[in-house]
């Protein structure tokens, strides 16, 4: 029987270590071991104190994700209960914090009088990202710790602090020199702690955690933030519960914070955040790799084309110290691309995020090159030239032609058939598509596109070396803009089209950022170009374009070289930063209506809403049923990470789930009759949508 922790005793010590691979999650069958294992110690007369320990060497990630929306997460020993019932040991009780105290698991120490974490300690309350507060006492001890506003700030961000800035703010008592020597060392800090009596429970170094803090400091910060949450509640309950541990002595704090993250956890939005949790996990398992599947070593890469996307793809690798060969055609373009990259590396250092060093040893690790001979050595090469396939086609043969064996060649293309850019070559199988989003050096996500030869130890290696470069990897099949841009196409449609029907841009895009996504889909095209987007259009029109109305007012524009911000005009007007309807644009869409014979009318916003999202969500359902997307989540997880759809909605297939698969498919057969010609033209459901709500299932699956 497993017993979820060890227990040994050693001088006096009680050494309780959590075992509950992989991360000791604090789920029920792990909190009831914890709690029978400490009251034997408190119990033990030869006890004098207790060092709490992972038995693996890594502490805890918290409570168990799974359990959530469920009884378990409540059931016996609950943790806020477990956790107040350490407090009241009267034995001092040292944490010793290997790698990684997360959420539930940063409770836990925090509710440990005294705290050792080693060099590779990372720490941190990550409730955030799934929708909740921390609820196990967080809210309430942390600010006594460390003072009320590096406390909001750990717990508003999410991110976790390394050992160094844990041991400066208070977090730790102390930092063990190495992780092998954590254990000895946090056992000795515990005599020392027995020898000088220290008190189990030492005083809060913050009582009022506000103190000192002007008066109406939490009232500012709710009005500074505010604007930024925009929809999301989990920050405004926070700064509750932080306002509760300033004005509420402990006891009735911890029952405010309670009460607080039960609120949370009910909510829709920490639902829709804890299915992004496991689809993320859910995303790294693909038919035909597994464990087993051996992984080529990639230890240096190189880039091809030093423009918006190369250069941003190289400074991935230097990020994390893999050196990159970038080549250009020319040296201007050349010297063009690295200056754009030291540009971009300057701003981080000016922001305060990298050191004038680090920018140094980032750029050494860049070298550019005019010659082919120099990606001899690459392991994996990737190519980001013009999006022409006679051009990608040329590259490849070369890079057939003098890379070595066993690397792998990607290419970034967004909308090629990465099947013909690999038959080029005479190894297919090592050919992959790996399509990263703009600004590369920031959007998290990754399109891993998986021709019909790609080897599988190519897709593995790819997926991992994605995540080593701190990217969402999502796999793709080959079709036209795989999963992302192909959903982008329908939605972006209706938006066209709603325009020309009698809504406006800001009235379109206020609809899509009333929802919270982070731009509408008009600043979305005037940022990205214009021009880009009719380019791409305009060379798969026959296969996409089958009615006259389709993205005209895009076209016109686009002829009138109203590119987008880049030319202060697109769907809106730029004056600096500002940005505002034109009324050019509405004469424009009145002429076109008028040309193309659509009445105008005042469009209501739901219209907009359904019209745009569902044509999205059905393009989505007919990829899964394609085979395109792995599985519904992969499809959420490609438009929160590269196209800003909120986590808080789940992604648009899980926002479908929520909204009803039969409310969806009802909305698209509604505007099928009522719009007529285009209707007919567009709004077909995917079959798969209609197996799925005649079978009366919820849930987005291939059946
Ligand atoms: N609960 C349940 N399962 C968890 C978990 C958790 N807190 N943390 C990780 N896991 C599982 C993962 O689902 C995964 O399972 P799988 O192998 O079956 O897919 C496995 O552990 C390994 O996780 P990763 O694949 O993510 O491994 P990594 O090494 O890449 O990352 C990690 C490890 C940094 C711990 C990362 O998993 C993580 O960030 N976990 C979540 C941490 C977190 O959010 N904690 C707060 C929980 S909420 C809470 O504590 C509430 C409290 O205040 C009351
Ligand atoms: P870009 O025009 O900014 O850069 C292309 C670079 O490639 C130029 O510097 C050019 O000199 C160089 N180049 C052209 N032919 C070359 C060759 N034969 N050998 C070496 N260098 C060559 O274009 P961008 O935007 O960087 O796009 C590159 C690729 O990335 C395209 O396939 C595009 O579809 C794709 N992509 C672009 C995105 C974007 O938002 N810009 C997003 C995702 C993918």
């Amino acid at each position: 029987m497993h017993t979820f922790v060890t227990y040994q005793l050693e001088h006096n010590l009680a050494l309780i270590g959590l075992a509950r691979p992989p991360v000791n999650a604090l789920g029920q069958p792990l909190r009831a071991a914890l709690l029978d294992a400490v009251e034997r110690a408190a119990a033990d007369p030869a006890v004098n104190a207790i060092v709490l320990h992972g038995s693996s060497g890594l502490f805890c990630a918290g409570a168990d994700i799974s359990e959530f929306g469920s009884e378990a997460s409540f059931a016996a020993p609950d943790l806020p209960g477990l956790l107040l019932r350490l407090t009241q040991l009267d034995k001092p009780l040292v944490a010793a914090i290997g790698k990684l105290a997360l959420g539930g698991g940063l409770e836990l120490a925090l509710a440990c009088g005294y705290r050792i974490g080693e060099p590779g300690s990372r720490l941190g309350l990550p409730e955030i990202n799934l929708g909740l507060l921390p609820g196990a006492g967080g809210t309430q001890r942390l600010p006594r710790l460390i003072g009320a506003k590096p406390a909001l700030e750990l717990m508003l961000s999410g991110a976790p602090i390394g050992a160094a800035d844990a041991l400066e703010q208070g977090l730790l008592n102390r930092c063990a020199a190495s992780a092998a020597t954590l254990l000895p060392e946090a056992c000795a800090y515990a005599r020392e702690l027995v020898a000088c009596q220290a008190p189990a429970q030492p005083a809060a170094l913050y009582p009022e955690p506000d103190k000192g803090l002007p008066e109406d400091f939490l009232t500012r910060f709710r009005e500074d933030h505010e604007p930024r949450w925009k929809s999301r509640l989990a920050p405004r309950l926070v700064l509750s519960a932080v306002e509760a541990a300033c004005l509420l002595p402990l006891e009735q704090g911890l029952a405010r914070e309670l009460a607080l993250f039960k609120q949370a956890e009910a909510s829709a939005q920490s639902e829709a955040l804890r299915h992004v949790f496991f689809a993320e996990r859910e995303a790294g398992r693909v038919p035909g790799i597994d464990a087993n599947t051996p992984l080529r070593s990639v230890r240096n890469v190189a880039v091809i084309g030093a423009g918006t996307m190369g250069g941003g793809i190289a400074m991935n690798f230097a990020n994390v110290g893999i050196p990159v060969t970038l080549l250009e055609r020319e040296g201007e373009a050349l010297d063009r691309g690295l200056a754009q990259i030291r540009h971009n590396y300057g701003i981080s250092v000016k922001r305060g995020k990298l050191s004038p060093a680090q920018l140094e040893q980032r750029m050494a690790l860049l070298q550019g090159t005019l010659d082919y001979a120099d990606l001899a050595d690459a392991d994996l090469v990737i190519e980001a030239v013009f999006e022409k396939l006679e051009i990608k086609q040329a590259v490849f043969r070369t890079l057939d032609n003098v890379c070595k064996p066993g690397a792998i060649l990607a290419t970034n293309t967004s909308s090629l058939d990465v099947d013909q850019i690999a038959a080029v070559t005479s190894r297919p199988q090592d050919v992959i598509g790996l399509h990263f989003f703009s600004p590369a050096n920031v959007m998290r996500l990754l399109e891993v596109v998986r021709g019909k030869l790609t080897a599988p130890d190519v897709l593995a290696t790819t997926l991992k070396m994605g995540r080593t470069i701190g990217k969402m990897p999502v796999v793709s099949g080959v079709c036209f803009g795989f999963i992302g841009n192909r959903m982008l196409e329908p939605y972006a449609r209706e938006a066209h089209r709603l325009v020309l029907e009698g809504a406006t841009p800001t009235q379109v895009d206020g609809v899509l950022t009333g929802l919270d996504l982070s731009m509408g889909v008009f600043s979305m095209l005037d940022l990205a170009g214009i021009d880009v987007n009719f380019l791409v259009r305009d060379a798969n029109r026959a296969a996409i374009a089958h009615d006259p109305s389709y993205c005209r007012l895009g076209d016109e524009l686009y002829a009138l070289g109203r590119y987008g911000q880049k030319t202060s005009r697109g769907f809106y007007l730029y004056e600096g930063r500002n940005r505002q309807d034109d009324y050019e644009v509405v004469a424009l869409a009145e002429r076109l209506a008028g040309e193309l014979h659509i009445p105008r009318r005042p469009i209501g916003n739901q219209e907009i809403h359904d019209r745009c999202l569902f044509m999205l969500i059905n393009e989505g359902i007919q990829l899964l049923d394609e085979g395109i997307a792995l599985r519904a989540s992969d499809i959420d997880l490609v438009w929160l990470n590269g196209y800003g759809f909120p986590g808080h909605l789940g992604g648009p297939l899980y926002y479908a789930e929520q909204l009803g698969l039969d409310k969806v498919l009802a909305t698209l057969n509604h505007y099928r009759k009522a719009l007529g010609d285009y209707g007919q033209t567009w709004f077909t459901p995917a079959p798969l949508l209609e197996r799925l709500v005649a079978a009366g299932k919820q849930r987005i699956e291939r059946v």
